[in-house]
């Protein structure tokens, strides 16, 4: 296969960026996306010319350090499928293939395909890890945890972080990450303590950071490689409301978390911006 590709190409997160065209050969149906990169840097470097900047590490869809747009769209289109398990035969001889990064404002271009995620990083330290006695490992039925949870919890913490929800709506919102981080733990017994705190926590986390909020168009879930369902921000929807309720309509302040003044009292936006959607 012959194929173009019109690369994002971005020296730092300040210099302007642009589309680069670039003619690549005898790409085979068996390559993977991410190998086919690899040729293109190959023959970029043999010609002294900067490689293409891209996130990878297993390149088995379980870290979720790939992702960026191919013709724009998150991952490239497979359903439940990262970048870097995309394959080449998903491709036409003669294709043009279009490549630029996550586009959000809270995911700042740090070079080429590559965007700083810390603002997720921000969201789980908020609230994703629950207090426990630490020693050895507990037996694995000291806690029992009926059927349903585990298979709830389980499908939640499928979420690798990769961003693409994010890239996908169009308000740049991360309620599905959120949600997916938050019944996680809130499924568990081991989550419970810290139910309405994690929760307030991570949703006052995520609305610092510069996402926009839900409005139910449900792009996030269509990219989503791990397949997260939309109905997890219904539960995060859900879980809110119940905090807020049981914090007796006392203003929103959590201790560890930067409070900017749109924040202060999360119940009284909560009937604006603040409320997640209706998912
Ligand atoms: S919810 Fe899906 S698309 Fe969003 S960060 Fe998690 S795995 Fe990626
Ligand atoms: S490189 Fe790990 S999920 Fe793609």
């Amino acid at each position: 296969m012959n194929l173009t590709l019109k690369i994002w190409r971005q020296q730092s997160a300040t210099a302007p960026g642009g589309f680069v065209s670039y003619r690549i050969n005898e790409v085979t149906p068996e390559m993977s996306f991410l190998e086919m990169l690899d040729m293109l840097n190959e023959d970029l470097i043999n010609r002294q010319e900067p490689p293409v900047a891209f996130e990878h590490d297993c390149r088995e869809g379980i870290c979720g350090s790939c992702g960026f747009l191919v013709n724009g769209v998150a991952h490239g289109g497979q359903r439940g499928t990262t970048v870097c398990q995309l394959a080449m035969r998903f491709f036409n001889d003669g294709d043009t293939l279009t490549l630029e990064p996550w586009r959000a404002r809270a995911f700042p271009v740090i070079r080429d395909l590559i965007v700083n995620r810390s603002a997720f990083d921000r969201i789980i330290q908020a609230g994703g890890f629950i207090t426990a006695p630490t020693g050895s490992a507990p037996d694995a039925n000291a806690v029992l945890v009926p059927k349903e949870d585990a298979d709830t919890a389980f499908d939640a913490a499928a979420c690798i972080g990769c961003g693409a929800c994010v890239a996908a709506c169009p308000n740049a919102s991360a309620m599905l990450f959120t949600s997916a981080k938050v019944t996680h733990l809130n499924s568990l017994p081991q989550g419970q303590p810290q139910r309405d705190q994690r929760t307030l926590s991570m949703v006052a986390t995520m609305r610092n950071e510069v996402f926009g909020s839900c409005t139910n168009h449900g792009e996030c879930e269509a990219v989503c490689p791990k397949q997260i369902p939309i109905e997890f921000i219904g539960k995060l929807n859900r879980d809110f409301i119940r905090a807020l309720w049981h914090r007796h309509r006392e203003p929103l302040t959590i201790p560890s978390v930067v409070q900017l003044p749109c924040a202060e009292d999360a119940h009284e936006h909560f009937h604006d911006d603040i409320r997640p959607s209706q998912g």
